[in-house]
C-alpha cells in the first residue's frame, strides 16, 4: 500500500473491563469478538458470527452527543478489533461476579431469564446499555397495568431486539427488564458524565492486510486516492459478515467511522445534512422524529445492536437492492455527496446507482454524507413488508412523500426497494398521482401502476407477485389512513 504515514501515533491498546490491555499480534480482520475470546473473555459467545443473535454483545463507550458517554451495546462478532484503539469496553465479565452481580445480572437470576445461559451475556450487556440510558424515565403504563413495549421504568424492550434467545421464551427476561430500578451510583454511571474516548489514528501493518484508522477527511482521501483496492469500514456491519461468513481480507481496511465531516448532523431552514458515518440510533436520537420518514425507517432497520453502529454511508456504499434507507431517501429526494482527494459531488441519489451493487461513485470517492431538502411533503410513509417485524430483510420496501394542498396530489415522490436490480424511483405511479384529487378512485388507479413498476423477482422470501401486491396494497394503505375520510368525528 502507499503511504500510510504519518497516521499512526502510539501502540494498539484499548481498555477491557477497567484495565488496558495491548492488542498483541492480532492480525487486521481480527474481530473484537475473538480477541475477548483468544483471551480469556469467554462470557461473548459467538451464535452466528453475522449479528443475527447478539450472543456475542458488549458495551462500549460512546459519545452520548451531549458531551457525556453512553454505554453502547454492539456486536462484537462484527466489530474489527483494531477499529477499538483507544477506546473502552465492557463485556459481561466486567459488568459484575457471581459474588456481587451487576443489578442487570441479579434481575436476570431473580427472574429465570437464564436457562442454558448461552445468550444470557449478551442479553445482559443490551440489558444494560439500557438501565444506564441517560434520559430512561418512568412510563406511564395503560389501564390493563401494561406499558405497550415500555416497562414501568421506562425500559424499552426493543433495546433487546438483536438478542435471540432459544430456552426462555423471553417472557422472564422481560420480567428482569422491568424490575431494573434506575441506575446506580456504580463506575459505569459516573462514566456518563465525561467524554467517551477520542478516536486514534491507527495504524496496524499484518501479513494479512493493513488497517488503518483515519481520523480527518484529507487523510482518508488521500489514503483512499493512492490504494483503490482499499476497503471503507464504517459500522462494519456488512462488512463483518463478509469477513466472517465469506471470508474476504482486504489489502487495506480504511476505518472513517470517527471523521468529524462523516460523524455530524446539521440542519440548516433549507437542509439536513447526515454525515455517512452517523450511527442510525444517533440519527434516530439527534433527529428525534424531525423527518417522520426516518422516524418510521429507522426502528424497522435491523436490530437495536445493528443500529448502534451501522450507517447510511454504509448502506448505500453496499448498493444492497433491498437496502431500507434508498426507498426512503428516494422518496424524500435527497442528494448524495461524494468526495475524493480532488473534488466533491452532490447529485440526486436517484442518479447513483447503475446496476445491481454497481453504483457512479468511483474507487477513489468516499460518501461523505446525504442531504435531505426542506421543507418536507406532508405526507411522508415507509412501509417494509418483511417476514419479521424487527432484525429482517425486506421482501419489499415503498416509501412514499406526497405534497397534499387543498386535496389535490401536488407532488408524488415514491422509493422502492425489492423489486429490481437497483432501488427505483416509481417513475409512473409518481405521474398517476400528480396534479389529480386525492380520492379513492385516483389511488385504485395509480396502485395499479405501482404494481406493475419494476422487474420483481420469486426467491426464498417472496414471490414476483406477492412483491407487486404488496406495492399496490401500501398505496391503498397510505389513502385509507391518509384521507379525510379518517379524521375523527368533532
Ligand atoms: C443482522 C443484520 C441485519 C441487517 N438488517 C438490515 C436491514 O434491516 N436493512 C438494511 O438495509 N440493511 C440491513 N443490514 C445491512 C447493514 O446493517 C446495512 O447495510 C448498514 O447500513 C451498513 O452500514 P455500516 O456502516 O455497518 O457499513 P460497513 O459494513 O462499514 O460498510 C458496508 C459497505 O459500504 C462501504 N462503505 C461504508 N461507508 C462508506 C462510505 N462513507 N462511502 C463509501 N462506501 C462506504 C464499505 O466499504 C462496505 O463495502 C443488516 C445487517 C446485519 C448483519
Ligand atoms: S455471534 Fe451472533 S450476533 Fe454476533
Ligand atoms: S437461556 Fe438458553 S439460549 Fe437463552
Amino acid at each position: 500500500m502507499n503511504n500510510p504515514d504519518p497516521l499512526a501515533d502510539t501502540e494498539p491498546a484499548f481498555t477491557v473491563n477497567g484495565t488496558v490491555r495491548p492488542f498483541g499480534q492480532v492480525s487486521a480482520h481480527t474481530t473484537a469478538l475473538d480477541w475477548l475470546r483468544d483471551n480469556g473473555l469467554t462470557g461473548a459467545k459467538e451464535g452466528c458470527a453475522e449479528g443475527e443473535c447478539g450472543a456475542c454483545a458488549i458495551l462500549v463507550a460512546q459519545g452520548d452527543g451531549n458531551g457525556g458517554t453512553s454505554w453502547t451495546a454492539v456486536n462484537s462478532c462484527l466489530v474489527p478489533m483494531a477499529s477499538l484503539d483507544g477506546q473502552e469496553l465492557v463485556s459481561a465479565e466486567g459488568l459484575g461476579t457471581p459474588e456481587h452481580m451487576h443489578p442487570v445480572q441479579a434481575a436476570m437470576a431473580a427472574a429465570g431469564g437464564s436457562q442454558c445461559g448461552y445468550c444470557t451475556p449478551g442479553f445482559v450487556c443490551s440489558m444494560a446499555s439500557e438501565y444506564y440510558r441517560r434520559d430512561r424515565t418512568p412510563a406511564p403504563q395503560g389501564p390493563d397495568g401494561g406499558g405497550g413495549e415500555t416497562g414501568p421504568n421506562g425500559f424499552e424492550l426493543e433495546s433487546l431486539s438483536g438478542n435471540l434467545c432459544r430456552c426462555t421464551g423471553y417472557r422472564p427476561i422481560r420480567d428482569a427488564a422491568y424490575a431494573l430500578g434506575p441506575p446506580g451510583n456504580d463506575a459505569m454511571a459516573g462514566r456518563a458524565e465525561s467524554p467517551a474516548p477520542a478516536p486514534r489514528n491507527t495504524l496496524l501493518e499484518r501479513t494479512d492486510g493493513v488497517f488503518v484508522r483515519a481520523t480527518t477527511l484529507p487523510q482518508a482521501l488521500a489514503l483512499l486516492s493512492g490504494n483503490p483496492e482499499a476497503v471503507l469500514v464504517a459500522g462494519s456491519t456488512d462488512w463483518g459478515v463478509e469477513v466472517n461468513i465469506r471470508a474476504r481480507r482486504a489489502p487495506l481496511v480504511i476505518a472513517i467511522d470517527r471523521i468529524p465531516e462523516l460523524d455530524a448532523i446539521m440542519a440548516t431552514d433549507t437542509e439536513i445534512e447526515i454525515g455517512a458515518a452517523v450511527p442510525l440510533s444517533e440519527i434516530e436520537r439527534a433527529l428525534g422524529g424531525r423527518v417522520p420518514m426516518l422516524a418510521q425507517l429507522i426502528p424497522q432497520f435491523a436490530s437495536r445492536l445493528i443500529r448502534n453502529r451501522a450507517s447510511l454511508g454504509g448502506n448505500l456504499g453496499t448498493a444492497s437492492p433491498i437496502g431500507d434507507s434508498p426507498p426512503a431517501l428516494l422518496a424524500l429526494d435527497a442528494q448524495i455527496i461524494l468526495a475524493s482527494a480532488d473534488r466533491e459531488r452532490a447529485m440526486p441519489l436517484s442518479e447513483y446507482f447503475t446496476g445491481y451493487r454497481t453504483t457512479v461513485r468511483r474507487a477513489d470517492e468516499l460518501i461523505k454524507s446525504v442531504r435531505i431538502p426542506l421543507p418536507l411533503d406532508n405526507v411522508n410513509a415507509f412501509h417494509k413488508i418483511a417476514k419479521r417485524r424487527f432484525d429482517d430483510i425486506s421482501s419489499v420496501a415503498v416509501a412514499f412523500s406526497l405534497h397534499i394542498e387543498d386535496g389535490v396530489v401536488a407532488t408524488a415522490r415514491i422509493g422502492l426497494g425489492g423489486v429490481a436490480a437497483t432501488p427505483l424511483r416509481a417513475r409512473a405511479s409518481e405521474d398517476a398521482l400528480t396534479g389529480r384529487p386525492w380520492t379513492l378512485e385516483t389511488v385504485q388507479r395509480a396502485a395499479a401502476v405501482l404494481g406493475a413498476e419494476g422487474t420483481p423477482l420469486d426467491d426464498h422470501r417472496a414471490s414476483a407477485r406477492y412483491r407487486s401486491r404488496m406495492l399496490s396494497n401500501a398505496l391503498l394503505k397510505l389513502h385509507a389512513l391518509n384521507s379525510p375520510s379518517q379524521e375523527a368525528p368533532q
